[in-house]
């Protein structure tokens, strides 16, 4: 089998663990990898017996690289991802895409003029519980879908500190509402603000609402002392609660809770196979940049309502 060859650009704590799950894939082969910090970039690339680079622009001559994760730190992430389509790689970028919208645009149709693959890293869409639950929802297994609640939040950590929560973190429930949803948010009403970090905005609460009446809540937050990260999703006939960490269901109707189990996978080892695959065989991915876009949008409006007070109807893109 004919493996693909793959490269990371900004192997930080994220990074690296694509470059590892690109070396345990049998589809792929970690053909380089890059970093600015020259240290960092050596450690990873000697773990893995690969070319180390500090430079993107020279690893991307390296003709044996045909796809790209890009896991810079987020301001970065589109220029590194554009560098990337503009030397005719396939390209992962890590969420939020980019910084602003206007950058997440651009990396789109770049992509679109020149016949490449680009698909941002929305992981939690790959856990098999949250497939589960869009399935449910598709099929109305649990009645129609009335509201959705996401509930995202820890202690900030140190090492982010280039976008607010609201890309950073929120970001990924915006994304699994619009997935599981079936329809576009039409408007979003939020309130964010900042407690400890200098910058950014360190908590944020969206509320998103549909054309058809149902509505969304996100809590998001770098100020809890201990790390949840759930999802309930309420339909008329039953309630799913989605536990991300431990990857546990639970479906309660009015006669049982029940807990489907799902054999644990690693989400990044299937979102990485997911991306080769519709690589070599031409096919849509499950997370296309117009999905990257589509949420990157709805964040900025987010802290655009928490700013002007108001709700923001939200255009069809
Ligand atoms: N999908 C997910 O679940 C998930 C999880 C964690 C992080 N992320 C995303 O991954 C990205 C990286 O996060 P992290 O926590 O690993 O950050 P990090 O700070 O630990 O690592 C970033 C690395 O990128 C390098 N870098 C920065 N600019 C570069 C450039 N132009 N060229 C080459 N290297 C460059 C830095 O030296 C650093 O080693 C962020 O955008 C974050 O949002 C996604």
């Amino acid at each position: 089998m004919r493996k693909l060859g793959v490269a990371v650009v900004g192997t930080g704590f994220w990074g690296k663990n694509h470059a590892r799950v690109y070396n345990e894939l049998a589809s792929t082969e970690l053909v380089a990898i890059c970093d600015v910090n020259a240290e960092r970039a050596k450690t990873i690339a000697n773990q893995f017996g690969v070319k180390a680079y500090t430079s993107s622009a020279r690893m991307l001559k390296n003709e044996e690289v045909e796809a790209v994760s890009v896991c810079t730190w987020s301001t970065m992430l589109a220029k590194e991802a554009l560098k990337a389509l503009h030397a005719g790689k396939h390209v992962l970028v890590e969420k939020p895409m980019a910084a602003k919208t206007k950058q997440a645009e651009k990396l789109l149709k770049t992509a679109e003029q020149n016949g490449l693959h680009l698909t941002v890293g929305f992981l939690m869409r790959f856990i098999p519980g949250l497939q589960h639950i869009r399935e449910a929802v598709e099929t109305k297994k649990i009645g129609e879908l009335v509201c959705a609640a996401a509930k995202r939040v820890s202690e900030w950590p140190e090492r982010i500190g280039d976008v607010g929560v609201v890309k950073d973190m929120a970001i990924h429930d915006i994304d699994v509402i619009r997935y599981i949803a079936l329809e576009e948010p039409i408007s979003v009403y939020a309130k964010a603000g900042s407690m400890r970090h200098g910058k950014f905005e360190d908590y944020a609460q969206i509320m998103l609402t549909f054309e058809s009446g149902k509505s969304a809540f996100i809590e998001s937050n770098w100020l809890t002392p201990y790390k949840t990260r759930m999802l309930t999703v309420t339909g008329s006939n039953a309630i799913m609660r989605f536990d991300y960490i431990s990857q546990e269901l639970w479906v309660e109707s009015k006669k049982e809770t029940v807990q489907p189990r799902f054999p644990f996978q690693e989400p990044l080892k299937l979102e990485l196979q997911h991306f080769a695959d519709c690589i070599v065989e031409k096919k849509k991915p499950l997370v296309t940049g117009e999905d990257g876009v589509k949420a990157l949008r709805i964040a900025e409006a987010a802290l655009r309502s928490s700013a002007k007070n108001r709700a923001i109807r939200l255009k069809p893109l």
